[in-house]
């Protein structure tokens, strides 16, 4: 059964350079030009910033954009319709602090409440064959634990021919050079943003799936 109206739309980002949020920001921005209402969200950094040069003026900037996003929470989670997160590649996978936020909203899949969702991912890697695809198939494999429906980007987008740094079939993705300098270009952008939109216009349209808890219940009265 599909339905039209407007849908909630929650993008959650762990980042340290900025890279990984001007995707997410842009991804935002695709999905409110679909109409969608949009909160984009960040999650805890509780690993050790020896990982990270914290000397460098863009992560001086771009942690202190990232701190005034608001925190996501389950709560984020159960009001979207669309739910799209990303990190920066850590060994060809996501994050940690994203990692963590996953593992902490375990009650909603037991609740089966992610169920029937639409999900997006994307990511933002030093280098172009180090990891940056196998960190979006990281990222969506949550999504399918979840009983929710992964979307990515079509072909019909033109900056997927054109990219010749990052953007995938798969999610939106940013190759920004292991010193960072190469940072996230116009097609990178243009298909974060493609994404955002799709997965506000989709969401839109599909009708939420019962819950698995509300299945069980149904079976447990019949
Ligand atoms: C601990 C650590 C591990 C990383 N692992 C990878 C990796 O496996 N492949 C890669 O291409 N880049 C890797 N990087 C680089 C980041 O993914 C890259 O700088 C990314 O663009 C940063 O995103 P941000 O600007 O949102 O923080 C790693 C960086 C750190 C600090």
């Amino acid at each position: 059964m599909t339905r039209e109206k407007k849908s909630n739309v929650s993008v959650i980002v762990d980042s340290r350079y900025g890279t990984t949020l001007s995707l997410a920001k842009a991804i935002a921005e695709g999905a409110a030009r679909e109409g969608a209402e949009v909160r984009l969200l960040r999650v805890d950094i509780e690993e050790p910033e020896f990982s990270v040069d914290t000397e460098r003026a863009d992560f001086v900037a771009a942690q202190q954009e990232y701190h005034n996003l608001p925190r996501a929470s389950a709560d984020d989670l159960q009001w979207a319709d669309g739910i799209i997160w990303g990190s920066p590649t850590r060994y060809g996978l996501m994050s940690t602090p994203l990692r963590a936020f996953i593992d902490e909203v375990a009650p909603l899949w037991r609740a089966g409440a992610l169920i029937g969702k639409v999900g997006a991912v994307f990511t933002s890697t030093g280098g172009m064959h180090s990891g940056n695809e196998m960190t979006l198939m990281s990222l969506m494999m949550p999504f399918m634990q979840h009983g929710m429906i992964v979307l990515g980007v079509p072909h019909s987008e033109p900056a997927l021919i054109k990219t010749r740094k990052g953007g995938a079939p798969y999610g939106a993705s940013a190759v920004t050079g292991f010193d960072g300098t190469l940072g996230v270009d116009e097609n990178e952008l243009t298909i974060a943003a493609t994404l955002g939109a799709r997965v506000a216009r989709v969401s839109s349209q599909i009708e939420a799936e019962p819950a698995s808890v509300d299945v069980a219940a149904a079976s447990a009265k019949a």
